[in-house]
């Protein structure tokens, strides 16, 4: 007989990803970034659309152009960045945020070229915080309550490296306490890890303390195993 077609995972479901790297001016010519190539998030967005979802996906910088079929706003700033995944959050069943975003940015923006001087001392850069764009979120769906439009599943992102005091996954179980989101994606980075490459490995906590999840290998096998932790939280 013709039984109906497996539905896929994510049918009928949103999915607002953001991706890439903030840039925070200094001077018209000039920026502090990140290494952050965009191409985890672009794995994230094809793996989701592959699953069935709607993809919004918010590009901040990225090495490559955002994937083909997704719905798609761009940002440079932390701050614009914040906007943007605000508005594509609204009606969204997740949010996954893997963009790398500036922590600071220089508290005073100087509208033409900053020049060196011999009679001058070299100038010194001051930086503000940036608003932490995840965790306001999870404090605004809280404040929502029941009635609320903002996705019931956020994921969040850790790039750690270990120091002496703590492991990776030590700062990465601290940081889904802090931030409140229910999934986080423990990822360890160094010169030659991660950024800009092709291979990834990640370790997935649960704030509902299921077991932790490893995944390795391309950055779509990564995306693959993310987005099925993500259909199988929403399954509940
Ligand atoms: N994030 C955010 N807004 C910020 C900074 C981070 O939304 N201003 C998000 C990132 O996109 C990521 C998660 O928060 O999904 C964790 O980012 P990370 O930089 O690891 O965490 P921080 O809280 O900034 O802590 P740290 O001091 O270790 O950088
Ligand atoms: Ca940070």
């Amino acid at each position: 007989g013709e039984g109906a077609p497996a539905e896929l995972p994510l049918a009928g479901r949103i999915l607002a990803i953001s991706a890439g790297g903030t840039r925070e001016p200094l001077d018209p010519v000039r920026y502090l970034g990140n290494r952050s190539s965009g191409r985890q998030g672009i794995a994230l967005a094809k793996a989701a659309m592959a699953a069935g979802a709607r993809v919004r996906f918010i590009a901040a910088h990225m090495d490559q152009p955002a994937p083909e079929g997704v719905e798609l706003s761009t940002a440079s700033t932390a701050r614009q960045l914040q906007a943007a995944v605000n508005e594509a959050a609204r009606g969204a069943d997740v949010l996954i945020m893997s963009a790398a975003v500036a922590d600071f940015r220089p508290a005073e923006y100087v509208d033409s070229k900053i020049k060196k001087s011999d009679e001058h001392a070299d100038p010194v850069i001051t930086l503000v915080r940036n608003p932490d764009i995840l965790a306001l979120l999870v404090a605004d769906r809280a404040a929502q309550g029941l009635v609320g439009d903002l996705p019931g599943l956020i994921v969040g992102f850790a790039a750690e490296t270990g120091d002496a005091e703590n492991s990776v996954l030590e700062y990465g179980a601290a940081k889904l306490a802090r931030k409140g989101c229910e999934l986080l994606v423990v990822n360890e980075v160094g010169e030659n890890l991660t950024f800009g490459t092709d291979e990834n490995s990640v370790t997935i906590l649960f704030a509902n303390a299921a077991e932790p999840v490893h995944a390795a290998g391309s950055k779509d096998d990564v995306a693959a195993a993310i987005i099925a932790a993500v259909a199988g939280a929403l399954r509940g």
